[in-house]
């Protein structure tokens, strides 16, 4: 039987992606499964959700590190130690190094609430109110250095109505998110030869 790869997800806050991916796991019959939840915040419901499912989880906060590199290195270890082999940041709210992102090629992935290249970087989809624009979405890709960069694997457009709110348009567009994340999770899983 192939191995199943061991996920790592990386959080910051209310893990709702993180639970889109568990949900998939646990339902489809596929060679993943998430082993380890990691929160540089300790009061993120994610943890929560992690420990609802029996998933191992690990705070790291950076306020104790000195600097980015110090902070990442320690995930690096920690991810190490856990045999982990992918890793999905999942509302995760710190800058990877460069370093970091190097010893991970093509083993990290983000989801971003806009269709990528626009309304990059945080409040994306109010972003996409202020401009007016009709139509907006999400996207999961791989992580580079580079904020919110990286290939795109897959996106979901969602239509702005005129009446919708910053309110109405967050809860279509994350619904969106956990559609996609669980697709770009399939379809890597599927390619992946471990
Ligand atoms: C999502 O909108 C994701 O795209 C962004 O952060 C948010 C996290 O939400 N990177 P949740 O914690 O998964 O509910």
């Amino acid at each position: 039987m192939k191995k199943k790869l061991k996920i790592a997800v990386l959080i910051s806050g209310s893990g709702t992606n993180l639970q889109a991916l568990i949900d998939l796991c646990k339902e489809e019959n596929i060679p993943a499964e998430i082993t380890l939840v990691i929160s540089n915040k300790a009061d993120a419901y994610g943890l929560v959700r992690a420990q609802n499912s029996n998933i191992k989880t690990e705070v790291i906060s950076h306020k104790d590190y000195k600097n980015r590199a110090e902070f990442d290195q320690k995930i690096h270890q920690i991810l190490l130690y856990n045999k982990i082999d992918f890793v999905c940041l999942a509302g995760f709210m710190r800058l990877l190094t460069k370093e970091f992102v190097d010893l991970w090629p093509e083993k990290i992935i983000n989801i971003h609430p806009s269709l990528l290249p626009d309304f990059k970087g945080v409040d994306a989809i109010k972003q996409a109110l202020d401009a007016k624009v009709k139509v907006t979405g999400c996207t999961v890709h791989f992580v580079t250095p580079i904020m919110d960069d990286g290939p795109i694997i897959i996106q979901e457009s969602v239509t702005i109505e005129d009446k919708d709110t910053l309110d109405s348009l967050s809860e279509k567009v994350h619904k969106a998110e956990h559609r996609c994340y669980k697709q770009a999770l399939k379809t890597i899983v599927s390619k992946q030869n471990h």
